[in-house]
């Protein structure tokens, strides 16, 4: 059986803490932290609506509001940008707003972990099968990575992940397949491993921030166990429904950035900066010029 239903709403979990960024995040959400000209929150945004998302929704806690206002309509802005002439900007401020309805949110009141921050978007995303993006993990290519995942589940069905290759001795800080069959390209997965010491690792291919699933996945949601690091896992769960359904891991194109990392953090803001018709030039030349001084 291979049921095929079109994946129209998203997951953004955004309730996590932010601890590796502190104190920058004591008061601001992680996810507003900014890659060159938007925030993290708003590259995922911008690559789920790529992808034909329709339905929008936020896992959201204590603090985060700013995450839905930056979405908002601001008028007093737009009227200024609009009288100074500042066409350019009001397009982007425009282009950062979430049509009305498509904007969903729910909290999940203490960081239990990605798999309860999930499990809290349960009502809203029903009986259908649906995406989960991290704002942590950033993907810059020319056809997003959902999109990319999309077009995998559209020929396979079930569940697919997004993987890449890491270093054995990184193991312990990522989700890890276990490879049945692959094609260099996609792989079929026979099990899923959260955060594994590298010598009992089944491969070292980890997923990053990017799903498509299955509803069922509630169903083992809904159990509220608890695994690596005493959280609950979404890997654990996804575990679960492997042999009852197809999964699959999607080696995508394009650099990767971990944001949740202030080093990866860094790189991404490098890499957005000289990818940036306006000022990726003069980055090059700071970068350069930087790189000298430790030669
Ligand atoms: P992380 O574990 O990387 O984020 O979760 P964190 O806990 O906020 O960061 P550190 O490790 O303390 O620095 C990845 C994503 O999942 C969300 C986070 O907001 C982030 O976008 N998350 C994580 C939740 O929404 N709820 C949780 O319980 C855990």
């Amino acid at each position: 059986m291979n049921d095929i239903r079109p994946i129209r709403k998203a997951v953004f979990p955004v309730a996590g803490l932010g601890t590796r960024f502190l104190p920058a995040t004591k008061v601001m959400p992680k996810e507003m932290l900014p890659i060159n000209d938007r925030p993290l929150i708003q590259h995922v945004f911008e690559e789920a609506r790529e992808a034909g998302i329709e339905e929008f929704i936020f896992v959201t806690g204590r603090y985060k509001e700013m995450l839905e206002e930056h979405f908002d309509f601001q008028p007093e802005l737009e009227q200024t940008l609009e009288a100074r002439g500042k066409t350019d900007m009001l397009q982007k401020v425009r282009d950062s707003e979430i049509p009305a309805g498509r904007l969903f949110l729910t909290r999940q009141p203490r960081p239990l972990g990605l798999g309860h921050a999930v499990w809290c978007a349960k009502k809203l995303v029903g009986d259908e099968p649906f995406a989960v993006l991290l704002p942590d993990d950033i993907i810059q290519n020319p056809t997003g990575c959902l999109q990319q995942m999309i077009e995998t589940y559209n020929e396979k069905g079930g569940n697919v992940v997004a993987v890449k290759n890491i270093a054995r001795e990184d193991t312990g800080k990522y989700g890890i397949l276990d490879i049945d069959k692959d094609d260099g390209h996609t792989v079929s997965v026979k099990g899923l491993v959260e955060k594994p010491e590298p010598a009992k690792a089944p491969s070292t291919l980890s997923i990053i921030g990017r799903y498509i699933l299955q509803p069922e996945v509630f169903e083992y949601l809904d159990a509220f166990e608890t695994g690596a690091g005493n959280e609950i896992q979404l890997t654990d769960a996804m575990a679960r429904l492997l042999g009852r359904q197809q999964f699959h891991g999607l080696r995508f194109d394009g650099n990767h950035f971990d944001c949740g990392s202030r080093l990866g953090f860094i790189e991404a803001n490098i890499a957005y900066g000289l990818a940036d018709l306006d000022i990726g030039a003069d980055v090059e030349k700071i970068v350069r010029g930087h790189a000298g001084n430790f030669e």
